[in-house]
C-alpha cells in the first residue's frame, strides 16, 4: 500500500557558510484550494511520481529546474514541442513551464497542449485533463502576493536561468545520446519562457521577439554576456501602461 506523506526539505550549503533559500512563487497551500489533500477537490492529490513527492513545490522545483527536460523518456519519432514557429525536440520540464502550461492546456488558451513523456515512455497529454476552474488569467490563484509586488510580476530575479528546450541529445540522424552539458543547452529566455508557457501563439511568440528582444533559441552563455536582452520590464513591468498586473485584471 502506498501512503503519501507530506515531502519535508532543508536548505543546507554544500559548501562554505551562507545559503540562500529558494525564492517562495508559489505555496503549496493555494494549489491545495483545487488539489485538496483528501482527494475531494477539483483536481487530485499533489502528489506524483509514485506517491513519493507529495503537496511540496520546494521538492519539485529541485528537479524541475530549467535545465530539465522530458529528453530521458523522448524519442525522435515523438511529436516536436512547438511555440509560435519555433519546433523544439524535447518538452521543458522547468516548473513554470510545466505548471502553466499544464492548466492553460486544459482551458484551450494554449494553441497546442502540453506533452510531456513520462516514466516509461508513457504520454502526458494535458489536453486530454480535467478543465481548470478557475480564472487563468488570476496569477495570484496560485503566486505569492502582497497586493503591491507579486511573484508574477516582471523583472525576474537576475541570474534566472533560461529555459531548455533542447538539451543538443536528439541527432540529425535519428539516434539519442544523452548530451549532458548544459552550456551547449538551447534555450528560450528566461522572462519569454515564462509568457510563452500560456501564450503560445505564433503572433504572440513574434511579439516577443520582435518588440520585446527575446529568443526561442539561444545559449546560457549569450544571455550571461548580454548577446540577448529582453525588454518586456519597459511595457510590461510595474506601473507600466501594460504592466502584468493590469493586463490580467488583478485588483
Ligand atoms: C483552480 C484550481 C487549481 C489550482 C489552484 C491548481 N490546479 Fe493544478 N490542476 C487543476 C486541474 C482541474 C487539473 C486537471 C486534473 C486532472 O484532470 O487530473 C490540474 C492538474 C495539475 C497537474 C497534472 C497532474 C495531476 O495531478 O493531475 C499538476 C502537476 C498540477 N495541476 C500542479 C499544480 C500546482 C503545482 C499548483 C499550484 C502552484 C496547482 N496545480 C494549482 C486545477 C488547479
Ligand atoms: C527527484 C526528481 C523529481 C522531483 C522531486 C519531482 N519530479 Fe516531476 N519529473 C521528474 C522527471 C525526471 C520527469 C520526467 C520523466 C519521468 O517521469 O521520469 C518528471 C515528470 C513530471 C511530470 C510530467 C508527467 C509525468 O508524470 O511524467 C509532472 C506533471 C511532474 N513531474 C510533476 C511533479 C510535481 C508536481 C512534483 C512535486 C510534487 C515533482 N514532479 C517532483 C523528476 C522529479
Ligand atoms: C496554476 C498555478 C499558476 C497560475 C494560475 C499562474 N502561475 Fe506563474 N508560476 C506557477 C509555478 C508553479 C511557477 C514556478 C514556481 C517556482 O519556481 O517555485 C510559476 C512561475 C512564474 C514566474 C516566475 C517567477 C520566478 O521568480 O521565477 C512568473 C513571472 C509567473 N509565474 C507569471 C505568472 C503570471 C503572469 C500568471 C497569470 C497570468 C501566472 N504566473 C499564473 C504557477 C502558476
Ligand atoms: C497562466 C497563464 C498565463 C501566463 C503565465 C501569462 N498570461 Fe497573459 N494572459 C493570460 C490569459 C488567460 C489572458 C486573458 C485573455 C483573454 O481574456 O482573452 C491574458 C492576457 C494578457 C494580455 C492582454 C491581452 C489579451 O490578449 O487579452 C497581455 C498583454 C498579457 N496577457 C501579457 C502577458 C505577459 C507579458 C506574460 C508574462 C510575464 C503573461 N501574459 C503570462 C494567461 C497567461
Ligand atoms: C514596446 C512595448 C512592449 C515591449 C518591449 C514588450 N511588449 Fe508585450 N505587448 C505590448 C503591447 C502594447 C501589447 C498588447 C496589449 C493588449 O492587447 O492590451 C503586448 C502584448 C503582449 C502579450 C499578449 C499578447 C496577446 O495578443 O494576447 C504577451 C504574452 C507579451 N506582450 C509578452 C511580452 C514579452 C515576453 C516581452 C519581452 C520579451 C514583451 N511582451 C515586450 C507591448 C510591449
Amino acid at each position: 500500500m502506498r501512503v503519501p506523506v507530506r515531502s519535508a526539505f532543508r536548505i543546507f550549503p554544500i559548501a562554505g557558510a551562507a545559503v540562500t533559500p529558494q525564492r517562495a512563487v508559489v505555496t503549496p497551500e493555494k494549489c491545495q484550494s483545487c488539489h485538496r489533500s483528501d482527494g475531494t477537490g477539483v483536481a487530485p492529490q499533489l502528489v506524483l511520481h509514485g506517491n513519493n513527492r507529495t503537496e511540496e513545490t520546494q521538492v519539485c522545483v529541485m528537479c524541475h529546474n530549467p535545465n530539465n527536460t522530458d529528453i530521458v523518456y523522448r524519442l525522435p519519432t515523438d511529436p516536436k514541442v512547438r511555440l509560435g514557429r519555433y519546433s523544439f525536440p524535447e518538452q521543458s520540464l522547468d516548473f513554470k513551464s510545466l505548471v502553466h502550461g499544464i492548466h492553460a492546456s486544459t482551458t484551450g488558451f494554449r494553441t497546442r497542449p502540453l506533452v510531456a513523456i513520462g516514466f516509461n515512455h508513457s504520454i502526458f497529454d494535458a489536453g486530454t485533463l480535467e478543465e481548470y476552474p478557475g480564472k487563468l488569467r488570476n496569477c495570484v490563484t496560485c503566486h505569492v502576493d502582497n497586493g503591491r509586488r507579486g511573484s508574477f510580476e516582471l523583472p525576474l530575479k537576475a541570474g534566472v536561468l533560461g529555459t531548455t528546450f533542447d538539451t543538443r541529445s536528439i541527432s540529425p540522424t535519428g539516434t539519442v545520446a544523452i548530451d549532458m552539458d548544459p552550456t551547449n543547452d538551447r534555450k528560450v529566455s528566461p522572462t519569454a519562457a515564462v509568457c510563452s508557457s500560456c501564450h503560445d501563439e505564433g503572433e504572440e511568440i513574434d511579439h516577443m521577439v520582435r518588440e520585446g528582444g527575446a529568443s526561442f533559441d539561444t545559449t546560457q552563455l549569450a544571455l550571461d554576456q548580454g548577446l540577448v536582452v529582453e525588454r518586456c520590464v519597459r511595457c510590461h513591468g510595474p506601473g507600466r501602461d501594460k504592466s502584468v498586473r493590469k493586463v490580467h485584471e488583478i485588483r
